[in-house]
C-alpha cells in the first residue's frame, strides 16, 4: 500500500472520524481533499490546516457530486483514494407515529445511496489510479442492529453488503475495497446516542480511532474493526441473541 503522495478525496471530512483520517493522511504527505454541506465549518478546518483542501458537495446532490468530480480532476488530476465517509444518525422511536418520515428517507440517502453516487462518478479516476482505494465508513453496527438508531443500523448493514458484493468487481480494475467499521467514536454524531451508562460503549476518541485505521490500512487489512467492533462481528455469529439484548437494553431514544 502507498502511503504518501496519493490524492485523497473525503466526504464529510470537515468533523469527527473524516478529519482525523485527514490529519493522518495529510501527517503522511498525502494531498487530502475534504467536502461537506457547511461551507463556514470547512472554512474553519482549512485555517488550522492550511494544506487541506476543500469543497462544498453535497453527496446526495447527484449534480453537486458530478461538479466535484469535474472540478478535482481540473485542479489535481485524477484522485487515488476514496473514502465514503459523510453519514447521519437519527434516533428514532418506530412506535411513535409523528416520527419524522422525511428525516428517514433522507438518512437512507446519505449513508447508503450515496457512496453509491460518489464512487460512480469517481470511478473513472479511481481507474486512471495505480494505487487506487475505496473505502467505505460503515460501523460496527453493520453486524448487530442498535435499536435507537433502527434506520442507521439498516444502512450501514446495507452499505456492509454492498462493500462486500462490489470487491471482487473492483478488483480486476486494480481498485482495492477497504471497508472501516468504527466502534462508539467521540464526535457530534454520536453525542445524541443514550448508552451514558454502558461501559462497552465508551466513545473512542477520532485520533485513536485514525491510528487503528492507519496502522490496518498500511497493512493491507480490507476488513478494519477498531475496539468493540471486532467482539460485535465475532458474537455476531456466535451469539447473536446474546449480543443484540446486550446492545439493546434500553431499545427507545429518550424524547427531545
Ligand atoms: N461516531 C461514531 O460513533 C460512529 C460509529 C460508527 C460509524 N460512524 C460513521 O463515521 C462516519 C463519520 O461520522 P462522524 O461520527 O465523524 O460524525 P460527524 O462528525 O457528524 O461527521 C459526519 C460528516 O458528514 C458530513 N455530512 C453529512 N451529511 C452530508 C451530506 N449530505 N453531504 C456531504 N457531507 C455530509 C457532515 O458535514 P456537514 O453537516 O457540513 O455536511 C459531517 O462533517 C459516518 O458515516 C458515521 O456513520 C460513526
Amino acid at each position: 500500500m502507498k502511503q504518501s503522495n496519493n490524492t485523497v478525496l473525503i466526504t464529510g471530512g470537515g468533523s469527527g472520524i473524516g478529519l482525523a483520517l485527514a490529519k493522518k493522511f495529510m501527517e503522511n504527505n498525502n494531498t487530502v481533499i475534504i467536502t461537506g454541506r457547511n461551507l463556514s465549518k470547512l472554512q474553519v478546518v482549512q485555517k488550522d490546516f492550511p494544506k487541506i483542501h476543500i469543497f462544498q458537495s453535497d453527496v446526495t446532490d447527484d449534480a453537486d457530486v458530478r461538479m466535484l468530480a469535474d472540478d478535482i480532476q481540473e485542479k489535481f488530476g485524477d484522485i487515488d483514494i476514496l473514502i465514503n465517509n459523510a453519514g447521519i444518525m437519527n434516533l428514532v422511536d418506530t412506535g411513535n407515529e409523528s416520527n419524522d418520515l422525511q428525516k428517514q428517507m433522507e438518512e437512507i440517502e446519505i449513508n447508503y445511496n450515496s457512496p453509491i453516487r460518489v464512487l460512480h462518478y469517481f470511478l473513472p479516476q479511481l481507474k486512471e489510479s495505480k494505487n487506487a482505494v475505496l473505502v467505505n465508513v460503515s460501523s460496527g453496527l453493520a453486524y448487530v442492529p442498535f435499536s435507537q438508531a433502527p434506520v442507521y443500523s439498516g444502512t450501514k448493514s446495507a452499505l456492509h453488503f454492498w462493500t462486500l458484493g462490489i470487491r471482487p468487481q473492483l478488483k480486476p480494475h486494480n481498485i482495492k475495497v477497504v471497508e472501516l467499521l468504527p466502534p462508539v467514536v467521540d464526535t457530534p454524531l454520536a453525542q445524541g446516542a443514550d448508552i451514558a451508562e454502558d461501559d462497552n460503549l465508551k466513545p473512542m476518541p477520532p485520533e485513536k480511532l485514525a491510528a487503528i485505521f492507519w496502522k490496518d490500512f498500511i497493512n493491507g487489512k480490507e476488513e478494519i474493526t477498531p475496539g468493540i467492533s471486532k467482539q460485535l462481528k465475532l458474537l455476531s455469529r456466535l451469539a447473536p441473541k446474546f449480543i443484540f439484548k446486550q446492545l439493546n437494553k434500553k431499545p427507545i431514544p429518550n424524547r427531545k
